[in-house]
């Protein structure tokens, strides 16, 4: 984008007879960002001209200009004939003077009745919409994809960890559900945020709204939101939409860190319990044997970089008083950072996934060597009367026997194990097994293949409301109008 100043077309002027020291002026501009918004402008700026023309604000002729104009300018950018570029504070700017350049004086009109203002926050909801929807659909297909995994991994039993220790067996499909439930409310949130999002702010004018008869509740219909505003201040001062938004990545982004920080253990050398395959994994410059699980480590990292993000709204807000202030300009790039963040590192966990080989031999060889069934043994002994305590105490005993023996739980005999936990008998013992165990963890919501068979229906279901929500977002009415005129 070319930066000459002193040309640019400004939207003010009147008033000043100086110009704006090119530095300060190239410092204030969000052109170079801001015009990611350019479609979403056109397309609120399209049903701020219908709501005025409805209205008689502005007159037909001048109104059916203004939304051809626009229109063509939204048909070009699409092809590509146009570009959002040039030498402009920001892109309401290159709207106005685009517009007024195609159809004359008539797009001087547009501005009629509204402020950068409550243009800015309705063009910026209109984007965050339209990219968390994108998020949705993202986040569904690698959802989909554990889900899948899950299903034919019901049986492969591997130890559960707590504090990075064995605990009890479970399932890799339990173990990947587990991911499924946190995205499962992640999709929750990025549809919270979109329905944030969905108040329109049009008609709040610079702060006071406006001495002209509008319908803000039209031009909400118009775009597709659900509310419009109550109070003219908040509308333009309000930027918890962003919050929310950029919240609901980072939460996202924590997940996808601890499933890629699973991915980093499970593919080392000593865990071994997945191998990348080439296609999401590099290599190193000087140590030609290396496999590295870059993908993994970056997504892990990206985390750091969403919450940053985060942490810039909250403290861009912090202390701001009624109502717009050009410390809002500032939200932009965090927010598009944020979401295009989470929404590539969607992406880039699905091909992981796909990438992953899953070892159930080293999975099943790890149930040795961490007595991951003594639980088993206590809860036998309480069935046979004794009180928990006592029989962590003796379980502990035969852990300490196992031990000396250098042997697992389930190879003591069942005279060696009697010894110390004299209620013993061949059903407890049986109950040892690892994959006896899983089988025995049939409580609700555990691990038991019969458990996770219903989880896996559950799971499925929960992914489906996302799906159906995707599947029932309409266009927005004034594109319909557009397609149809
Ligand atoms: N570029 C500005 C922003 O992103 C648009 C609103 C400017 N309003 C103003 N009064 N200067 O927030």
């Amino acid at each position: 984008m070319s930066e000459a100043e002193g040309s640019a077309p400004k939207l003010w002027g009147g008033r000043f007879s100086g110009s704006v020291d090119a530095e300060v002026d190239r410092f204030t501009r969000s052109f170079s960002f801001d015009h990611v918004l350019a479609p979403y402008d056109l397309v609120a700026s399209i049903g701020h001209a219908v709501m005025l023309t409805e209205q008689g604000v502005l007159d037909r002729a001048t109104g059916d200009e203004i939304v051809e104009g626009l229109a063509s300018m939204l048909d070009d950018l699409e092809s590509g004939a146009l570009m959002v570029s040039g030498d402009f504070e920001d892109v309401h700017a290159w709207i106005e003077s685009t517009l007024s350049e195609r159809i004359g004086d008539a797009g001087k009109k547009l501005h009629t009745a509204r402020s950068r203002n409550d243009q800015v926050a309705v063009a910026q909801r209109l984007w965050l919409r339209d990219q968390l929807e994108g998020s949705v659909r993202e986040l569904l297909t690698f959802a989909d994809l554990l889900v899948e995994v899950a299903t034919s991994e019901r049986e492969t039993a591997l130890p559960g960890y707590t504090h990075l220790q064995r605990g009890q067996p479970v399932s890799l499909a339990h173990h990947l559900l587990a991911y499924v439930w946190m995205l499962d409310q992640d999709a929750s949130r990025l549809r919270r945020a979109h329905s944030a999002a969905g108040t329109c702010p049009l008609g709040a004018g610079a702060l006071a709204g406006t001495t002209f008869d509008i319908d803000p509740a039209r031009s909400a219909e118009l775009l597709g939101f659900e509310r419009v505003f109550n109070n003219s201040m908040f509308a333009v001062a309000d930027r918890d939409y962003v919050v929310e938004a950029s919240f609901a990545c980072s939460l996202l982004q924590v997940h996808l860190s601890r499933w890629a920080e699973e991915v980093v253990l499970w593919s080392s050398t000593e865990v071994g319990f997945a191998q990348l395959d080439d296609s999401v994994a590099k290599g190193s410059s000087i140590m030609p044997q290396k496999k590295n699980p870059e993908p993994a480590e970056v997504l892990r990292g990206k985390a750091g970089r969403v919450i940053g993000d985060l942490v810039a709204h909250l403290v861009q807000l912090k202390g701001l008083p009624l109502t717009y202030n050009s410390d809002l300009q500032e939200d932009k790039e965090a927010l598009f950072d944020a979401v295009a963040t989470a929404r590539g590192s969607l992406c880039v966990a699905t091909a992981l996934q796909r990438g992953l080989r899953f070892s159930r031999e080293r999975m099943a060889a790890a149930l040795y060597g961490g007595f991951v069934t003594a639980t088993d043994l206590a809860d036998g002994l309480v069935r046979r009367g004794l009180s928990f305590r006592d029989a962590h105490e003796q379980t502990g005993a035969a852990v300490r026997l196992a031990e000396s023996q250098k042997c697992e739980l389930w190879e003591l005999s069942l005279a060696d194990l009697a010894s110390v936990c004299p209620l013993a008998d061949q059903e407890i013992f049986a109950a040892l097994d690892p994959q006896q165990s899983l089988a025995a963890h049939n409580s609700p919501g555990g691990p038991a293949p019969a458990r996770v068979d219903q989880q896996i229906a559950q799971a499925r279901a929960a992914l489906e409301v996302h799906r159906l929500w995707l599947q029932r977002r309409q266009p927005m009415p004034v594109l319909e109008r557009l397609a149809n005129r």
